[in-house]
């Protein structure tokens, strides 16, 4: 899915930099493969009371506007992202569609919110990357009124995740600079293990926490695989600096490790995640 775990400096570069434009350059066929925890995501804020609702690392912004077309005239939703690339892609989508949004390019650890001016904070895969997640909690909860619903959706464990490591497991005998993972450090598998998250929420203010295993079903088009292990992870990223002789040999193995995921015409694959809730307290 994304990038290697870094610290809070490098995950700014990143993002702004080849993993941002990546996905930006991907958005159609990422929007479609997440849809499903977008669909869930926006079902939470239908079943809640609240109207101002704060999308955290919203990227290229179609969680935020599928929570401003539910909420209509009744409510706003903000995006908050440390990418320009991303925000920028994401205003140019609320411009087209004309739906009232508000993106905001910050760090959403230590961006200045408006004390208690949001009612419900979500993230789809965005709030994994923080360098101090119980900063960010708690700056994300300074932001939140008392008692504000707070819904995100991370990754489990990258071993209940196989379909997202296959591109690192096959190209890694080709590419020995590929980085390692670490586990807890800021990155797409930082929130794991449950037993760390729990603590984090705590610490920064929230209550009622419960984190429930979800397992999602998700698809992709076959003609959109290649693009997608030749641009995200964290083969992608070394793919796009490495030389044609190196990359050609990297697609052709990584593309064959794909095999049992393809359906004809699509990719098939179930996610391992949580679903994530607390309360404000
Ligand atoms: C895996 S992407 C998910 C994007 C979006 N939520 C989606 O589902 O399409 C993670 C996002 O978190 C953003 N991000 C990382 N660190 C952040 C931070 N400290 N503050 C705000 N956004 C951050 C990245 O720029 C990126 O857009």
């Amino acid at each position: 899915m994304d990038v290697t775990q870094q610290t809070g400096h490098e995950q700014t570069a990143l993002w702004n930099g080849r993993a941002g434009h990546a996905w930006v350059e991907a958005q159609e066929f990422l929007d479609q493969m997440f849809k499903p925890f977008e669909g869930l995501l926006v079902e939470a804020v239908s079943a809640g009371s609240g109207s101002r609702v704060l999308d955290v690392g919203c990227g290229t912004g179609s969680t935020t506007l599928a929570v401003a077309r539910l909420l209509g005239t009744k409510g706003r939703c903000t995006g908050i992202d440390i990418s320009d690339p991303m925000i920028a892609a994401a205003r140019v989508r609320a411009e087209r569609e004309s739906t009232p949004t508000n993106f905001i390019r910050a760090d959403a650890q230590t961006h200045a919110f408006e004390p208690a001016s949001f009612d419900m904070i979500i993230s789809r895969f965005g709030v994994m990357f923080f360098d101090d997640p119980v900063r960010a909690f708690a700056n994300l909860r300074r932001a939140a009124r008392d008692d504000a619903e707070l819904r995100f959706i991370a990754w489990r464990s990258a071993a209940e995740n196989p379909f997202m490591t296959t591109a690192e497991r096959a190209a890694a005998p080709l590419l020995p600079n590929l980085p390692a993972r670490r586990p807890d450090a800021p990155g797409q598998f930082a929130f794991a293990d449950q037993r760390r998250v729990t603590p984090i929420l705590e610490e920064s203010g929230w209550a009622g926490i419960d984190i429930r295993p979800i397992d999602i079903a998700c698809t992709l088009p076959e003609k959109a695989l290649v693009r997608y292990l030749t641009s995200l992870g964290p083969v992608g990223l070394i793919l796009q600096e490495a030389d044609d002789r190196t990359r050609t040999q990297v697609v052709e193995t990584v593309r064959a490790a794909f095999d049992p995921y393809v359906h004809r015409a699509e990719v098939r694959f179930t996610t391992a995640c949580w679903m994530v809730s607390a309360r404000a307290r």
